[in-house]
């Protein structure tokens, strides 16, 4: 079969010249030359995940070629033709990472080259809830330029994450795509081994979320295959490396389509050829099976999740509404049927053409809603949705929430026809598209009226806001009849159960108690599950016979027993998403905790990405925990072992956003006064020693309570 000869020869071709570049690189720097890709507590990924061996020199780089030798076997079947695939996967990965050697950032912009873990963590949420559909790998250089920037719009537009590998790159440059994670448009690299950065991902995927173990081949692939939604666009002519890695990504479950149709032997629904580009993404989508959520919004822009991190700077601004300055806020309220007329939009006050260029405006958007399964609980929940709502519209920037948002508006948008009206019709069509089974009627006002967005802000809605506040502080664990589960994240974690109660919101930090209460209401059948909470075998340690019943049911039989309030004794499971880790810290009998976003040390002597290794994918690791931000602050934060008063060590920002609630919580619980300031941060320390000295200094509590081990 001339497909495998070409395949064999592109692997053969891989291997050479990644044998010769590593000879090259250790008769410069020597065998014991360090190697690794940074952020990643995986290195080298791929390698890693496929033979379970990190690798570190490059003594050992040269030595793990051998792996390559072997999956070469070049035997005439398809399976050797996917192996080879692999190998040249892992080839590709041995020649990026020597890119590295003393130097952190060998790409540059827009290009990214390797992807840190904690972008991996972050698209975890959106991967399961199908605001990110699917992973498109683009290859290669295009007919036209035009038709790669179609290409990759089309895909932008339906929410997948696109990766560029290649000349579309330049392509896409030329056209004007913006590009960047933010945008969901990743241009990887240049070079075709480039792909290797996102194999890497799809490896990762494995290791973080699916608990495989690493060097099980076979279980990789399956799980790369059943659960991480990516295939391969390549653009012909397709010369024999490109197909080999082709081949490698088809061995990991990507299907393959090419408009080379010279060159290439089709193999049913993996190898496809579609000689017309403009046919790549439906041939794609379907191939792959993945299904795009649309809502028919009646705007004269985009509207794609792409365009959520899209960011819009003060020169390209038509309007801007600043609730930081002026009066603006958002609001949902429950209204009777008969109150609500759905699918009616009214704008009170000036439209955006009667404002000047760069004028700050007053803004205040009120949804009205009704139905017979509404209850004001949900609110709060809906409103919160207004922000990823308003910032998937393109050229539209929203931040915060309630009564200080800020929206900016660009030029483009506006010049395009773009109205309050249309931000009425986006919070309409979304609400009742996603919450369908609530919400019969749906009425939206857009005040820009400055007089009347102050008279409502003060009259109706911070006094609801007051009141909604005051009933979620004073709700506690205790004083509800039920906690839920959610199970969302068992597309990736097969085994992962949260269980979700009012002072322990879910690790991702997107789904609190009431958020699962109305996911509840919504889909019955759906992810969160009422989880009764009559039989309490342990207050201390939150234990309770029907949570166990529930993680027994839903882990299917994977977990027996979870506690809601111990990091040591049968701790809740992390999938990998978390916003936060917590990990003991010996020395001073306390916890650190790091989140996602921090990229330094912590004084236990791992960053964010290697604490986040040790625990995920499903299981329990006694003494390490992910959770959410909001964990930090409650009174059920590791209860068991004596609560927040353990905590010794945070990072100077995530410090200062919980500085208030911690001390609030500090002061109620044990009659701390600025218990922030007892807690360490990096610009203190990030070694153990230099931490000890510091509380004690201080006088920390940890120092004197039972050791945690
Ligand atoms: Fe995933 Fe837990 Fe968040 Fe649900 S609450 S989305 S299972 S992390
Ligand atoms: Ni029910
Ligand atoms: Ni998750």
């Amino acid at each position: 079969m001339a497909l495998l000869d070409r395949i064999f020869a592109g692997a053969d071709a891989v291997y050479g010249l990644t044998v010769g570049a590593i000879d090259d690189a250790i008769a410069k720097y020597g065998e014991e030359k360090a190697i690794a890709f940074p952020d990643t507590a995986y290195s080298l990924p791929i390698y890693y995940g496929v033979t379970g061996t990190k690798v570190k020199t490059l003594g050992e780089l040269k030595k793990a070629t051998e792996t390559l030798k072997a999956l070469n076997t070049r035997e005439p079947q398809l399976h050797d033709g996917l192996m080879s695939g692999v190998a040249t996967a892992l080839g590709a990965e041995f020649l990026e990472v020597l890119k590295y050697i003393d130097n952190p950032t060998p790409y540059e912009e827009p290009c990214s080259g390797h992807l840190p873990d904690a972008i991996i963590r972050d698209m975890g949420v959106p991967l399961v809830t199908g605001d990110i559909p699917g992973v498109a790998v683009v290859v290669g250089t295009a007919p036209t330029a035009d038709e790669a920037a179609a290409l990759i719009k089309s895909y932008q537009e339906q929410g997948l994450l696109v990766t560029l590998v290649g000349g579309c790159i330049d392509q896409a440059i030329e056209k004007g795509v913006k590009l960047g994670y933010g945008l969901k448009v990743v241009p990887l690299g240049k070079d075709i081994t480039a792909v290797a950065h996102v194999v890497s991902v799809a490896v990762r995927a494995a290791l973080i979320f699916g608990n495989i173990e690493p060097g099980n081949a076979n279980g990789l692939m399956e799980y790369t295959k059943e659960r991480v939604p990516a295939f391969v666009n390549a653009f012909g002519p397709v010369d024999d490396v490109t197909l080999t890695a082709g081949a490698g990504a088809i061995a990991l479950g990507f299907p393959v389509i090419t408009n080379d149709s010279n060159n290439i032997d089709a193999i049913p629904q993996t190898l496809i050829v579609q000689p017309e580009v403009d046919k790549f993404n439906a041939t794609s989508l379907e191939a792959r099976d993945i299904k795009i959520k649309i809502t028919k919004i009646d705007i004269p822009v985009s509207y794609a999740s792409a365009f959520e991190g899209e960011i819009i700077r003060k020169a390209d601004m038509q309007i801007e509404a600043d609730g930081s300055r002026v009066d603006c806020f958002e609001f949902v309220q429950m209204k009777d049927l008969n109150e609500v007329e759905d699918h009616k939009i009214t704008v009170v006050g000036k439209d955006f053409d009667e404002f000047e260029v760069g004028e700050k405006i007053s803004m205040g958007i009120i949804a009205h809603v009704a139905g017979k399964a509404m209850q004001s609980d949900f609110e709060s929940v809906f409103e919160r949705k207004f922000h990823s709502f308003l910032n998937c519209i393109e050229g539209l920037m929203h931040t915060g929430q309630r009564d200080l948002i800020r929206v900016r508006v660009s030029k483009d948008t506006f010049n395009q026809g773009f109205r309050a009206k249309h931000i009425g019709e986006v919070i309409y069509a979304k609400l009742k598209s996603e919450y369908d089974t609530v919400i019969d009627k749906c009425e939206v006002f857009v005040y820009t009226d400055a007089d009347q967005v102050n008279d409502l802000r003060h009259n109706l809605v911070i006094p609801t806001f007051n009141a909604r506040d005051a009933r979620i502080g004073n709700m506690t664990d205790e004083s509800v009849d039920e906690f839920y589960t959610c199970i969302l994240c068992q597309a990736f974690s097969p085994s992962h159960v949260c269980i979700v109660t009012p002072e322990r919101l879910g690790l991702c930090g997107a789904v609190s108690w009431l958020d699962a209460k109305a996911t509840h209401e919504l889909q019955p059948n759906g992810p969160s599950q009422i989880v009764r909470k009559d039989h309490c075998i342990d207050e201390v340690v939150g234990r309770y016979e029907e949570v166990d019943e529930a993680v027994k049911k839903y882990s299917q039989g994977a977990l027996e027993h979870v506690t809601l309030y111990s990091i040591m004794e049968d701790p809740m499971t992390s999938c990998g998403c978390f916003e936060c880790i917590c990990g003991i810290e010996p020395m001073s009998n306390g916890v650190v905790i790091v989140n996602r976003e921090h990229v330094g040390m912590t004084p236990i002597g791992m960053t964010f990405s290697e604490l986040a290794s040790m625990t995920g994918g499903g299981v329990q690791t006694p003494g390490f925990m992910g959770h959410g931000k909001h964990f930090i602050a409650s009174k059920k934060f590791m209860k068991a072992e004596g609560g927040l008063e353990r905590l010794v060590w945070l990072p100077k920002k995530l410090k200062d956003e919980v500085a208030d609630a911690i001390n609030k919580t500090a002061k109620e619980l044990y009659n701390i006064d600025n218990f922030a300031d007892m807690i360490a941060d990096e610009t203190i320390a990030e070694d153990g020693e230099t931490l000890f000295n510091f509380l004690t200094e201080k006088g920390h509590p940890a120092l004197n309570m039972e050791p945690m081990m």
